[in-house]
């Protein structure tokens, strides 16, 4: 009585080593191609849309893009290197030390607000962030600082300093400053201004607008300059 029962659960013969594989297909048959299916539709409609869309850096990234690529960014940076606090105290001369170096390297990208306000970061893809948002102020001192150390691949994001894991003090000089962005002053926006590089073109340009301003109608043919100076000194000056 007893083993009658249980001989109708025992596999019988050759079927024993087919079956779990039989179930299995059939299980996971039609899964596996409507994943199929569906990344081949994906991979379809992103060609798609390139090719209708073309390739210009005018347009602004969708979410969806923008959110995939900040999370593969986080999840590149390694939980050690993104738990990492600034080391540099913040005193008033580490940043004045980052906000000359922002002015010099990065305000032409993410002009000297932070905000992405320029031509070169209005019209990139993707765009220059507005660094004042939590977007950029929530991330982790570690995670600004190989950001800024590395770059970012396939954006405009250039990597700084010097390569390898030697450390960096005017990289993190650099995350002290961003962390001031939200309460510049317009003083320091003024500053900020004589630092910046200016190319020979507009130099001259500049100059012969003050002679212009101050009376001078005669200006000397202009004589292309073989400075390209980059540390922002005798600047233009107000009338
Ligand atoms: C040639 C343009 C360019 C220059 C110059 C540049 N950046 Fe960037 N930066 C970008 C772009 C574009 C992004 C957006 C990248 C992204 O979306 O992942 C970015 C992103 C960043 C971010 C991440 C912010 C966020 O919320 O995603 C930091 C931090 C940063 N830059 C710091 C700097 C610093 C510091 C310098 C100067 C040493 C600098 N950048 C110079 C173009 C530039």
């Amino acid at each position: 009585m007893v083993n009658e029962t249980e001989d109708t659960h025992v596999p019988q013969g050759p079927a024993t080593a087919t079956q779990p594989r039989i179930s299995f297909l059939r299980r996971y048959g039609v899964a596996c191609l409507i994943m199929l299916l569906t990344l081949g539709g994906f991979c379809v409609l992103s060609v798609g849309w390139i090719v209708i869309h073309g390739v210009s850096a005018r347009d602004t990234p969708t979410v969806l893009e923008e959110t995939m690529a900040r999370a593969l960014r986080h999840l590149a940076v390694p939980t050690k290197e993104r738990r990492r606090v600034n080391p540099v105290p913040p005193t008033t001369e580490a940043l004045a030390e980052g906000m000359a170096h922002w002015a010099d390297h990065c305000a032409s990208c993410h002009g000297n607000d932070g905000r992405g306000h320029t031509e070169m970061g209005r019209n990139m893809y993707p765009k220059a962030p507005d660094m004042t948002l939590q977007k950029t102020q929530g991330l982790s001192d570690g995670e600004l600082y190989a950001i800024i150390k590395n770059g970012v691949r396939l954006t405009g994001m250039p990597a700084w300093g010097s390569p390898g894991s030697a450390e960096d003090p005017q990289t993190w000089k650099l995350v002290l400053f961003i962390r001031h962005l939200r309460n510049m002053t317009p003083k320091e926006l003024d500053q900020m201004k004589g630092m910046n590089p200016v190319s020979p073109m507009a130099r001259e340009e500049q100059r012969e607008a003050d002679d212009f301003l101050n009376g001078i109608d005669a200006p000397e043919p202009s004589t292309p300059s073989h400075n390209p100076s980059h540390t922002g000194t005798s600047r233009k000056e107000n009338p």
